[in-house]
């Protein structure tokens, strides 16, 4: 079923008169789409299939938690009406994007795929409305990106800050971000205004401000936040760590499976019980200090060291040091499930030492010789 070089099915889609319903989610190769196709997976209603699209090709252990998986381009508009022809796509999980730092060395190509992309995923999606009737539920994974802090000071003492407070990103990545929400808005509320024939709400739009997310099972990749990921991932395979931030910086974080549980949680949430289209969530807002400290007494041969690069520096200056998240707490029943310390020592260490652990014995033929060895007993 290969159409081009570089848009084909890994697995032949089912044909026939009546199009299949399905979930899709795009990005599903990174390091969210890794655990919510999982979860979708184990939370599907039965008769829905688990369609999965990304620049590359899926990890083995990802693919086996979709039906269809596609490589190809959200900005590829063949591969879209394709999708659109053959599948009742229900809900789209929008995850495709190129993050804050790969955002700024390449501005440009960032809002093709971060807010072209986002269009196209958004009208693939009303289209569907109006071919099946029905509205399509859409999730758009946000960011603190989108927050704009005018200097330290006021970064400071800002406190809490709410979901309309200080939209004015630093970054192109932020701004697409902002973009892709407004977007989301505009098609769920007024699209196609004038036409007489229009559907109200093609699509029910939800959408999350992420704070940085903690992962243990993939290495980040290309965020601004990642420096506190970077710093457990490096410890526990034995390397030296050099933080790209000064240790008094501070935004929220939280873990992927808090991401997920989010995820699901909102769009299993009544549309009555929703009051907005965008809320923030976070869990803990440690400084980068904080990171490190916990770092170097759960792995005490740890290296780490602080030379600030003063273009990320003033990007993460940029972003709030605690948002106010009481919208999800009270509409649809957000509640984290870790603090800094718990996250640590119930999630991360278990999980990373015993990969890296693993990682070395393959190479090695015996148990870690990194000197990474976690101390567990919290
Ligand atoms: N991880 C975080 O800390 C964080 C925080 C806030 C928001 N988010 C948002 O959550 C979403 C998922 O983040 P992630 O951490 O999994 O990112 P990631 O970089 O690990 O994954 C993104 C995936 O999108 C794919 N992709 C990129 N361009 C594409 C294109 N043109 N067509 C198809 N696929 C494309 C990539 O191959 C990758 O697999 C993103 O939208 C990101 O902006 C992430």
């Amino acid at each position: 079923m290969t159409s081009n070089a570089t848009t084909h099915f890994t697995s032949a889609p089912r044909t026939g008169q009546q199009r299949d319903a399905a979930i899709l989610v795009t990005g599903a190769g990174g390091e969210m789409g890794h655990g919510l196709l999982s979860a979708l997976s184990r939370a599907r209603e039965r008769r829905e299939l688990i369609l999965a699209l990304d620049v590359r090709e899926l990890a083995p252990e990802i693919r086996a938690h979709c039906d269809h998986a596609f490589v190809g381009d959200i900005c590829d508009h063949a591969l879209l009406e394709r999708l659109l022809a053959m599948y009742e796509i229900t809900a789209i999980y929008h995850l495709a994007a190129l993050l804050s730092t790969r955002g700024e060395f390449a501005p440009e190509t960032a809002h093709q795929v971060n807010v072209g992309g986002t269009l196209n995923l958004l009208h693939l999606a009303a289209e569907q409305a109006r071919s099946h009737g029905s509205t399509v539920k859409f999730f758009f994974p946000s960011s603190i990106a989108v927050y704009g802090m005018p200097d330290l000071a006021t970064k400071r003492s800002a406190g809490l800050v709410r979901e309309e407070q200080y939209c004015d990103p630093h970054t192109m990545y932020g701004c697409n971000k902002l973009a892709g929400e407004h977007l989301g808005r505009y098609y769920a509320h007024h699209y196609r205004k004038l036409s007489k024939d229009r559907l109200a709400h093609p699509i029910d739009f939800r959408s999350i401000r992420f704070p940085g997310i903690i992962s243990a099972e993939t290495m980040p990749s290309g965020g601004t936040s990642d420096y506190g990921p970077e710093m457990i991932h490096a410890a526990a395979a034995g390397k030296e760590y050099c933080c790209f931030v000064r240790p008094d910086t501070r935004i929220p974080f939280m873990t992927m499976p808090e991401a997920i549980e989010s995820t699901v949680r909102l769009m299993s949430a009544p549309a009555e019980s929703l009051r907005r289209t965008v809320y923030n969530v976070s869990s803990f807002s440690p400084s980068a200090a904080d990171f490190a400290r916990l770092v170097g007494e759960a792995f005490p041969n740890s290296v780490i060291s602080f030379e600030p690069d003063a273009g990320r520096q003033s990007i993460v200056d940029s972003w709030p040091e605690s948002c106010d998240d009481s919208p999800a707490r009270t509409q649809w029943g957000w509640k984290e499930s870790h603090t800094l310390e718990s996250a640590f020592s119930r999630y991360l260490l278990p999980r990373i030492a015993g990969r890296y652990r693993s990682v070395a014995s393959e190479g090695t033929g015996e148990s870690s010789s990194t000197g990474a060895r976690p101390m567990l007993a919290k």
